[in-house]
């Protein structure tokens, strides 16, 4: 702004700061996507950068105090998760948690062989699954009914003898709807007990409770940063003895699993966000009940995706008959509430995804996720209830473009 128009700096100025306040002040509502980092897990972690920035590998004092960090981590993990500590195998996140299980397990081809896969599978499974091809893996998907879930009997259907590798995850991260994993597990543990079975448990963690024997599992994957940890840490987590070959050469790093210096500041944060944010869902479901029945009673013409009895209580997916999900996420956003319109990943793509899609939801619903965490509280949820009703109404009152 040229210094010359006094009254003009001034106006942009004050419209700047206005604009900054008002966006500092926001309602988020996207906690599937990622969580805001607990404020004891950042200072945890500043104070293990600077105390704790030795290589766990060296073997000097400072090394093993390291390594000693990391070693707390596993441990804490495994007795959650009730497996063994070696049997945790810390990775860079979700995403390679789930690449890690599929083709750290299943490497070289002998003969023919036969994969699994849910049609609702987060894009870090699906696409590599499909890489298996490659390998000589046929690779099939697994529908789900209208109500978003897995029935067991598609999976019994399906699996062959030569069946190697089955993913199911825990809770879908679109719908957040619960998976019959126990059931599906306490079927092929009898009839294909050489069948791996990978369970992402991404969405399910810190909400529910999880026991990797109990689940049925033979992997179990997990990613900090949805439970107010950091991003850019996650794990594999093995429920009996199996072989997973390393992806890439290095060091022996995570038992020879994962090559690679350990991102110690990262596990640390894991580890203090496992602690300060306990499991449990109370305050979730009260949230979710909430935020249900004021749309309910404002917007009922809102439908909310995925069977009601099967719905974790972090997420729900609203869809809108007529108003494109772009457009009503921007208008929410305007006025101060973060959504989404279902999976990070293809979320800027504004695509159809494939899990509204395997669901048989018409294209014509625009669908707006809604994610809590246990930092939302009931205030925000009755005013993102409200925002959300006079939105649709205004946007429902505009006229249609041709
Ligand atoms: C179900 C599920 N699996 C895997 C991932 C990937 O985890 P990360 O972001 O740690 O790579 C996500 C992230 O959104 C997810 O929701």
């Amino acid at each position: 702004v040229p210094a010359a128009s006094g009254s003009l700096q001034w106006a942009v100025v004050t419209c700047y700061i206005s604009e900054v306040q008002r966006r500092s002040s926001f309602i988020y509502l996207d906690n599937a996507a990622t969580t805001i980092v607990h404020h004891q897990v950042a200072s945890f972690m500043t104070d293990a950068m600077r105390e704790c920035f030795a290589n766990p590998s060296s073997r000097h004092g400072l090394g093993l105090s390291a390594d000693r960090r990391v070693q707390d981590v596993r441990r804490s993990l495994a007795s959650r998760l009730c497996c063994r500590e070696e049997q945790v195998i810390f990775t860079s996140g979700g995403t390679e948690a789930n690449a890690l299980a599929i083709l750290g397990t299943i490497s070289s081809a002998k003969k023919k062989r036969h994969a699994l896969v849910s049609a609702i599978e987060h894009p870090s499974i699906r696409a590599t699954a499909r890489m298996l091809e490659r390998l000589d893996v046929a690779v099939e998907e697994i529908p789900v009914t209208e109500g978003g879930w897995v029935a067991p009997e598609e999976v019994k259907h399906r699996l062959r003898p030569e069946t190697v590798l089955l993913a199911v995850m825990h809770v879908n991260n679109e719908t957040g709807v619960l998976q019959p994993v126990e059931e599906i597990s306490e079927y092929i543990k009898h009839t294909r007990p050489d069948c791996l079975f990978l369970v992402d448990a991404v969405q399910s963690f810190g909400h529910i409770p999880l026991d990797i024997h109990r689940l049925g599992a033979d992997l179990l994957t997990l990613s900090a940063h949805k439970i107010h940890g950091p991003k850019g840490v996650g794990c594999l987590a093995l429920g009996r003895d199996v072989h997973v070959a390393r992806l890439w050469g290095g060091g022996d790093q995570e038992g020879g699993r994962r090559p690679g210096t350990e991102n110690v500041p990262g596990i640390v944060g894991f580890g203090k966000a496992v602690e300060v944010c306990p499991v449990g869902a109370e305050h979730l479901a009260q949230l979710n009940r909430l935020f249900l029945e004021m749309v309910e009673e404002k917007l009922p013409q809102a439908r909310a995706l995925g069977d009601a009895t099967r719905r974790a209580p972090h997420i729900v997916s609203l869809a809108f008959a007529g108003i494109p999900s772009e457009v009503l996420l921007n208008a929410l956003e305007r006025e101060g509430v973060i959504a989404s319109s279902g999976s990070a990943c293809h979320g800027r793509r504004g695509l159809h995804s494939h899990v509204l899609e395997a669901m048989r939801v018409p294209r014509h619903m625009g669908v707006v996720r809604f994610s809590f965490s246990r930092m939302t509280s009931e205030g925000e949820v009755r005013e993102a209830a409200e925002i959300l009703a006079s939105v649709v109404v205004s946007l429902k009152d505009l006229p249609k473009r041709r």
